[in-house]
């Protein structure tokens, strides 16, 4: 018998979208599929760790029974849940495309179509990420994640330090097969001394695989 490389570690994934509700049929939304974090949290407890999975709604189920899946539907939702987790792992990988903004006050009524332009305001969410970087103690690792379309190493390293990460998962909109509902991905894993590390497109579990890896490094 071996023991895994990760039992007895625990963390904290999130992933998928969160929608933010304008009134009780309509939200604010994005494309993520969720598949990049779900991936990664099944390679995580297929290597003996339990796993907190935090997500927003996806068409996903998980596998792994040290998987702990806690749905959440608004950003605001997950980021009580991730200050809850946090202080207990061994650190946390940020997946998730949170809703950078959410409208500034719900209608508990359906708003009714008018003949004239209708203004939503939007206030700006919690940085969730940046959160946990201020929490963060040494003994913790804090993985984010980059969805950038231009200037992408620089965005992501000014990500990187502005939110206390250990590294940060690049992946650009211009690479084909790379991002939102893909099966693979194409990444580069930028970390805190800026060097860079770039991989080949694969599916989005190897690609799990190759930030497992690192994060197994960093303990
Ligand atoms: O700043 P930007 O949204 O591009 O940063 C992306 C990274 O920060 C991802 O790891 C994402 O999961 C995380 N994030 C977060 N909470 C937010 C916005 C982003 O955790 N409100």
């Amino acid at each position: 018998f071996q023991p895994q490389e990760l039992s007895g570690k625990h963390f904290l994934v999130t992933a998928g979208p969160t929608y933010e509700a304008i009134d009780p049929v309509r939200f604010i939304g994005n494309w993520s599929s969720g598949k990049m974090g779900y991936a990664l949290a099944e390679e995580l407890a297929a290597r003996g760790a339990n796993v907190t999975l935090v997500s927003g709604p996806t068409n996903l189920s998980t596998i792994h029974p040290n998987i702990n899946r806690v749905n959440v539907i608004s950003a605001e939702q997950m980021h009580q849940k991730c200050i809850e987790a946090f202080p207990h792992t061994n650190g946390a990988i940020m997946c998730a495309a949170v809703a950078d903004y959410r409208p500034e006050s719900y209608s508990d009524v359906k708003i009714k179509r008018k003949s004239d332009d209708l203004t939503i305001n939007l206030t700006p969410n919690k940085d969730i990420a940046a959160e946990l970087g201020k929490m963060k103690t040494g003994n913790q690792v804090l993985v984010g994640f980059a969805l950038e379309t231009n200037e992408e190493e620089q965005n992501s390293f000014k990500k990187l330090k502005s939110k206390n990460l250990d590294f940060i998962v690049l992946n650009s909109l211009r690479d084909k097969g790379a991002g939102f509902h893909h099966d693979t991905n194409k990444i580069s894993i930028i970390f805190k001394d800026g060097e860079i590390e770039h991989f080949d497109l694969k599916s989005k579990v190897e690609v799990a695989q190759d930030i497992v890896n690192q994060v197994v490094r960093f303990l």
